[in-house]
């Protein structure tokens, strides 16, 4: 089955606020962009790669990440992440006409292990049309009212948080952006696959798949990377 990764990566980084978009930002050296793809690549179930850049880094970028494999796309991402997904998905469907899964996968989940990539890419070849990389929440969750006020503690045991890559059966993943207008940006590919009433599925996820979101976790990233480079 060919297996195709989009990776947004055309995000600012507004809550790490380094001096760079943050998918540029270096970890020990080298961009979170080149990490991410080369972690995709590493694993051995990805085929090829789009990763969708900010407009203005189309060109040096592609310098940056084509040299990482002959099957390393790059374009020009959108004002948000549902957007940029949908540019790097109408690239994948033009160049790869013969995907079958579809990866999307955070270019900021840097340390992500060959182990979860591949646990996605299986469930979705047994035949899950959309599956998400889950951890337990160590935290209990409360949902509040607009004035801050807490309204409700959903039952943690139930609860998890998702993590990419996600992976879908190619077709799905187009039907679910196809009813994407630009004007609903989500945080979560599945999520609109759920708005197809499509089940998504869950696998074990890994806690060195976080995200960089902010100066700590990249702190947390040069650490582990000390451990296990
Ligand atoms: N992303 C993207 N295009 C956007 C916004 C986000 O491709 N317009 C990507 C980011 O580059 C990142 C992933 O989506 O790899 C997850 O988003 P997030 O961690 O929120 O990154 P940023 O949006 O860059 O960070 P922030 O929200 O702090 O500005
Ligand atoms: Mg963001």
């Amino acid at each position: 089955m060919t297996v195709i990764a989009l990776v947004p990566a055309a995000g600012a980084g507004t809550r790490l606020a380094a001096a760079q978009p943050k998918a540029f930002v270096e970890l020990a050296g080298v961009p979170l962009v080149v990490r991410a793809v080369r972690g995709l690549l590493e694993s051995g179930v990805v085929d090829a790669v789009v990763v969708a850049v900010p407009a203005e880094a189309v060109s040096t970028s592609s310098a940056l990440l084509t040299g990482l494999g002959k099957s390393v796309a790059v374009v020009a991402g959108g004002a948000d992440r549902t957007a940029s997904v949908r540019c790097a998905l109408a690239e994948a469907v033009r160049l790869h006409g013969d995907a079958e899964v579809f990866l999307v996968h955070d270019a900021a989940r840097v340390l992500v292990p060959s182990e979860v990539v591949r646990s996605v890419v299986d469930a979705v070849r047994g035949g899950r049309a959309a599956v998400v990389p889950v951890l337990p929440l160590a935290d209990t969750v409360k949902e509040l009212d607009a004035d801050g006020r807490v309204v409700a503690t959903p039952d943690r045991a139930t609860l998890r948080a998702v993590q990419t890559p996600q992976g879908f059966a190619a077709d799905v993943l187009v039907r679910a952006y196809e009813g994407v207008d630009g004007g609903s940006p989500v945080t979560d590919d599945a999520g609109l696959v759920e708005a197809l009433g499509v089940t998504v599925h869950t696998v074990a996820g890994h806690q060195l798949a976080f995200k960089v979101t902010t100066a700590l976790d990249l702190a947390m990233a040069e650490l582990l990377l000390e451990e296990r480079p």
